[in-house]
């Protein structure tokens, strides 16, 4: 068995590519999300060796949970990928509900901590790396990506600085990761939903998949605090 990886958001999207470059490159991968027959394909896809754990990132206690069978089942966890996420169309101050803010919140920043919570003692024991998959919203200012997006993708920034200013002596590394558009599902959550023409020159999964392998199998002694990818047209 090779370094086992956690990714959360696991069935679609970054979070599938990323899963199937991993086992590509000879890691075990945990997948998570909510939907088991998207888990399924990816892991279908993916070959290798995948074990698949739906869960709701919202729900403390089916993440650590799903940590205790991690462990258990594969003796130490080498790397996470937290890409679960999720947005709304009605985002701005004229239009948002609150209790979706407190749900793209919950989702976007305190599923993330959850996760890094409940993993901390692996991550410390492996040396492990985490990669936060954030925004460009997250890196600068962008209001369009809305009140609660904006909020929590910023937040995580900061949740990277600390992890990494008070686990580095204990080997644990973090990467804030702030992708610009990516053509994915995530895009159908926006006022304006793109075109197929506007998707063509954006990222694609794999371009990100393949920024985040970087990151993985970077030497232990190496951490990047953050990476800001962006297709060439990004405004
Ligand atoms: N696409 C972009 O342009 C873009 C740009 C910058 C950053 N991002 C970020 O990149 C990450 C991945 O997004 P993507 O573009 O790959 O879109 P995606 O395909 O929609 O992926 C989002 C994933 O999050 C999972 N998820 C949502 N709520 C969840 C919950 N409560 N519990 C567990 N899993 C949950 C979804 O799976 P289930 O529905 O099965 O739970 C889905 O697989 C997100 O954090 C997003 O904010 C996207």
């Amino acid at each position: 068995m090779g370094r086992v990886l956690w990714v959360t958001g696991a069935g679609s999207g970054m979070g599938r590519a990323v899963a199937r470059s991993a086992v590509a490159a000879g890691w075990t991968v945990v997948l998570s999300g909510r939907r088991a027959d998207a888990l399924h394909e990816t892991a279908t896809s993916a070959g290798g060796t995948c074990r698949e754990l739906p869960l709701d990132v919202r729900d403390d206690d089916a993440v650590r949970a799903a940590r205790d069978r991690v462990v258990d089942e594969f003796g130490r966890i080498d790397g996470l990928v937290l890409a679960a996420g999720r947005n709304t169309p009605r985002r701005g101050w004229d239009d948002q509900e609150i209790a979706t803010f407190h749900d793209v919140v919950a989702v976007n920043l305190g599923a993330v901590v959850t996760v890094l919570d409940a993993t901390l003692p692996d991550l410390r024991a492996s040396s492990g790396v985490a990669v936060v998959v954030s925004s460009y919203a997250g890196w600068s200012f962008h209001p369009s990506a809305g009140v609660a997006y904006s909020a929590s993708k910023t937040a995580l920034g900061s949740v990277v600085r600390t992890l990494n200013a008070t686990e580095a002596g204990n080997g644990v590394r973090a990467c804030h990761l702030c992708p610009g558009d990516v053509a994915t599902d995530f895009l159908d959550q926006r006022p304006t939903v793109p075109d197929a023409a506007a998707r063509e020159r954006m990222l694609t999964p794999d371009d990100i998949a393949r920024t985040v392998q970087f990151v993985l199998d970077s030497p232990t002694h190496v951490r990047i605090d953050e990476l800001v990818v962006s297709p060439v047209a990004q405004r």
